[in-house]
């Protein structure tokens, strides 16, 4: 039986939704509390040439990894990281992700961000829930805090569920969106809707403050 990786996998109902900013603060909390932590992005696209999100995890990791291990799939076309292969003739099968990953986590404590949308396709045949599947890692599922929530999160929670995924909580996170009047009542319409008794709001706030909320709310599974 292959070992048990230590960390998270941050997913979301959606692209934009926050994921990053999560992933870069639980960084920065598991580096600050003193743990060899490894911000891992596998697949990334839109990269032109940067890979963006690898670098903000980088920047609070500081694990000093190179970046064919930190994002070892990445591509210019800002689309599903699934259609950038086809189009650039090129098969990153999830298998070498998760291959990619499970050395790192030999070392290090690792916070692994999806890429998009759960549903949406890595690679030819997988999703990031596949690859949720393939990695065994617990969720922590992101979506956006305002209208429309909710239906995605029930949607996505399920889809984890179906599929045995551990989901470790729901973060709805204030992004750079409009004040709305779902904001008050989200979060406790998503925790009685998926029953996922982790789910609290992460408000407009910096990375420093975001890490020390992060680090309140999850433990003990930061420990
Ligand atoms: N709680 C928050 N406080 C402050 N800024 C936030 C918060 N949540 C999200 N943001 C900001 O919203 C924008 C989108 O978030 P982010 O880049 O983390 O999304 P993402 O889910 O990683 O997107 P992608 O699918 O492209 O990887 C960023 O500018 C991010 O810094
Ligand atoms: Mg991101």
């Amino acid at each position: 039986m292959k070992p048990a990786l230590r960390g998270i996998l941050v997913v979301g109902t959606d692209t934009g939704v926050g994921k990053t900013f999560v992933a870069a603060a639980l960084c920065r909390a598991l580096r600050q509390a003193g743990r060899p932590v490894a911000g891992l992005k596998p697949y990334e696209s839109g990269c032109r040439p940067t890979a963006k999100d690898a670098a903000a995890l980088e920047r609070e990791a500081q694990s000093g990894l190179p970046l064919s291990l930190r994002c070892p799939f990445r591509y210019r076309a800002a689309i599903a990281p699934a259609i950038a292969a086809e189009q650039e003739g090129r098969v990153d099968p999830i298998g070498a992700a998760a291959k990619i990953v499970r050395r790192v986590g030999k070392d290090y404590v690792l916070i692994v961000e999806s890429a998009g949308g759960l549903a949406s396709p890595v690679s030819k045949s997988a999703t990031n829930l596949d690859l949720a599947v393939a990695l065994g890692l617990p969720c922590l599922l992101i979506g956006r805090n305002a209208l429309g929530t909710l239906s995605q999160v029930s949607l996505a929670v399920a889809a984890l569920r179906a599929r045995e995924v551990p989901i470790l909580g729901v973060v709805l996170s204030r992004g750079a969106g409009p004040r709305d009047p779902s904001q008050a009542t989200n979060v406790e319409w998503a925790r009685r809707l998926t029953q996922v008794r982790r789910t609290f709001a992460l408000p407009r706030i910096g990375v420093a403050q975001a890490a020390r909320l992060l680090s309140a709310e999850l433990q003990p599974n930061l420990d």
